[in-house]
């Protein structure tokens, strides 16, 4: 019997694959039906429409050549041919995309089992780092799919959304009743209108969102909230920048201002120096905090080499 597109897209490394997990994240050992899903992938016209970066497909594709000569397998031309058409090709300078596959409500369409994000491929790009999606974030997506109960008729403002992938999975999955998606920087805006854009041909938002221009370090921008509370407020790899955060703590002290909105913020610890600061921070500005982290191995599309921290914040008079 022939391939299946969900045969293909429950596959571990067609998943990694998608989303242009490092190659040293990868274990290319037991390569089999692999080679086929990578090609049957390649050649669909959602991959031609919204590439991944070449250079990172024919780093992958030779990742498999080697394992495979190594193995004693015989190579498929094909395997080959894709391989010398994409090395000629590799000074293609983008757009460049990664596809994300975070559930297990696969369908027989790849184009309704992904979220398609358009990414920069250096962490900071324009003068920002929302251009790409960090740990955190896929690691918010992942956690709104396990936790739809926590977000629904929700509220929900994002804080430093960056590309969009953790918003757009929300709203895919999770039926907020609102969901706004906030940052401060245009070009980061711009590519999160795309993305939102590129995904809603594809799927159905199930709420209302918007996308709002909202900067930590303009307390103007707070004053649309002096009405429209929100229930919960969301934010992924926030804290990297010890001089941002002041402002952070002072936008999430404005929140819990409302006893009633919660805080949820995902953290990367890279640095345990400004993990401690940060903290140090919200206890200055009287907010008390919970921690926990993230189990290991908690999606295959997430790399987790440093701990992934959920922190939930609130007004200190409630927590204590
Ligand atoms: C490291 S990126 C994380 C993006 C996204 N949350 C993710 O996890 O992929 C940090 C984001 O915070 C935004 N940001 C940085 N400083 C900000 C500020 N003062 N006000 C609002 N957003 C800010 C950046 O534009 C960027 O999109």
């Amino acid at each position: 019997m022939g391939i299946t597109m969900v045969d293909c897209l429950n596959n571990v490394m067609v998943r990694q694959f998608m989303c242009a997990t490092q190659l040293a994240a990868i274990d290319f050992k037991n390569i089999s039906k692999e080679v086929d899903f990578i090609l049957m992938i390649l050649s669909h016209p959602m991959l031609q429409k919204y590439p991944l970066k070449t250079l990172y497909i024919t780093r992958f594709l030779k990742a498999i050549i080697i394992q495979m000569e190594n193995n004693g397998n015989e190579l498929c031309d094909d395997l080959y041919l894709k391989y010398v058409e994409l090395i000629q090709n590799e000074s293609n300078e983008g757009p460049f995309y990664k596809h994300y596959i975070l559930g297990n409500n696969i369908s027989n369409e790849l184009t309704e089992s992904v979220i398609t994000i358009q990414e920069s491929t250096s962490i900071v790009s324009q003068g920002t780092t929302g251009l790409c999606t960090w740990q955190a974030g896929i690691a918010l997506s992942c956690w709104c799919l396990k936790n739809q109960d926590i977000l629904k008729d929700k509220f929900i403002i994002e804080l430093g959304c960056g590309t969009g992938l953790s918003g757009i999975s929300a709203c895919l999955n999770c039926s907020p009743s609102e969901y706004w998606f906030t940052d401060c920087h245009s070009a980061v805006l711009n590519t999160l209108k795309h993305n939102i854009q590129i995904n809603e041909t594809h799927h159905k938002f199930n709420c209302k969102y918007d996308t709002i221009q909202l900067s930590w370090n303009d307390i103007e921008d707070l004053k649309m909230f002096e009405k429209k509370k929100p229930d919960l407020v969301l934010a992924a790899d926030v804290i990297f920048d010890d001089t941002m955060f002041e402002p952070l703590c002072s936008t999430l002290k404005y929140f819990t201002n409302n006893i009633t909105t919660e805080i949820i913020l995902f953290c990367t610890l890279r640095n345990s120096e400004t993990y401690t600061k940060f903290l140090a921070t919200l206890k200055k500005y009287d907010l008390h905090f919970a921690q926990s982290v993230l189990p290991d191995n908690y999606s295959i599309v997430l790399q987790q080499n440093c701990p992934i921290y959920i922190i939930r914040v609130q007004q200190n008079a409630i927590m204590s």
